[in-house]
């Protein structure tokens, strides 16, 4: 199959893409003391010069004291870090490619394994890192409104820096779907409740505080999933119905694109149709969206992470999809990860170059 319609333009607001290609947002923890260095802004350079159409950044994390459980991944907040990520940014540009942060705050998770602590109890909607698990904080309502307040700095911090657009992280069961998920959110004020309606408050917060600092015609992408590294089991909506009272007041907020995270993009989200996730986004909620998961290549990621390798696998059926209207843009992770060039060699057709992803990829920032 002719892989044309991933050359095709994209433009959004004031997003304007050569090709539908996202290089998917990967954490490297290459950036010591949060700050992205010159080593990080060179491996995104030759992204762009590789012709990927945007690039989102590995998650980089907000201005609160307990956003992150490591401190070589980069801050989108502090002097330092923002003047690094502009760095970055400039080296894009140069390359002809565009970029946008993922902006991040982890919530309660399990502590890195270094040992290291952040200065503060880590921070989430009900103190739980598992369902009936503490391992943290319950946030305050000052602690939510400090917490939103800090999304939309990071947000307004790049724009002003150059970003193209941004990405909030409320994927993989970091802070924003601690909230979604009620394994995590059992809070019984106005920031939890029984339905996906009433636990997306804290999101739609965010991207209203985020929409409202970034103006009408930048870029707003959300990142969500079912499943989360706490339970890959785990499911949000288990309707098109609740699908559509999760992501409505999410769209009504302000995003723009829903970057709709699956290990397996070729995967249903529901019985009685081969939609999926990114499918079903769009259709219904009419805004872009963008599906991502073992795209061209034959394990997904978290196998890949116990040591499982890949090798390169037909783009046939996301084509397929593509062509159908399904959805807009296509991320790819670990592809992007082995080879710079991954983009060219599908554009050429030069698949006899393409590369196997192997765990030992993620020593060094090729
Ligand atoms: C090394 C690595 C780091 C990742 N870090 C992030 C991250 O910071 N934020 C995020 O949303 N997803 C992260 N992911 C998930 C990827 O964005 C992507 O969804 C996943 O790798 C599936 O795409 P792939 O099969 O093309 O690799 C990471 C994946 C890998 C392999």
């Amino acid at each position: 199959m002719t892989t044309d319609s991933l050359f095709q333009p994209f433009a959004l607001k004031s997003l304007r893409l050569k090709n539908r290609i996202v290089m998917a947002p990967m954490t490297r923890s290459f950036s010591p003391g949060g700050v992205p260095t010159e080593g990080v802004a060179a491996y995104y350079r030759r992204r762009a010069a590789g012709d990927v159409g945007l690039i989102l950044t590995e998650g980089t994390v907000i201005g609160r004291p307990a956003s992150s459980n490591d401190p070589a991944i980069p801050r989108i907040h502090g002097d330092d870090a923002l003047a690094g990520w502009q760095g970055v940014v400039q080296h894009v540009h140069e390359a002809g490619g565009r970029i946008a942060p993922q902006i991040w705050h982890m919530g309660i998770v399990k502590p890195h394994a270094s040992g290291w602590l952040p200065p503060t109890p880590m921070e989430g909607p009900a103190g739980l890192v598992l369902p009936a698990q503490e391992g943290g904080a319950a946030m305050s309502e000052a602690d939510i409104q400090a917490t939103i307040a800090a999304f939309a700095q990071s947000a307004a911090d790049a724009k002003r820096l150059g970003f193209d657009a941004i990405e909030l992280h409320g994927a993989h069961g970091y802070l924003i779907d601690q909230f979604f998920w009620p394994g995590t959110n059992t809070r019984t004020d106005a920031w939890g409740g029984a339905t996906i309606a009433e636990r997306s408050r804290f999101a739609v917060e965010v991207v209203r505080a985020v929409r409202q600092a970034v103006g009408e015609d930048f870029v707003i992408i959300l990142r969500l999933s079912q499943w989360k590294q706490q339970d890959f089991a785990a499911r949000l909506a288990e309707t098109p119905a609740e699908m559509e009272a999760w992501l409505g007041p999410l769209a009504e907020a302000g995003v723009d694109i829903f970057h709709c995270s699956q290990r397996r993009f070729w995967e249903a989200e529901f019985e009685g149709s081969d939609l999926n996730f990114a499918g079903w986004a769009k259709k219904l909620t009419g805004r872009a969206t963008i599906t991502v998961g073992s795209v061209g290549l034959s394990g997904e990621f978290i196998a890949a992470f116990g040591g499982e390798s890949s090798s390169p696998a037909s783009l046939d059926e996301l084509l397929r999809r593509h062509a159908r209207g399904d959805f807009d843009l296509v991320a790819v992770g670990r592809a992007l990860i082995s080879d710079p060039e991954w983009v060219r060699k599908v554009r050429d057709g030069r698949t006899d170059e393409l590369r196997d992803f192997s765990r030992a990829a993620l020593a060094e920032l090729v």
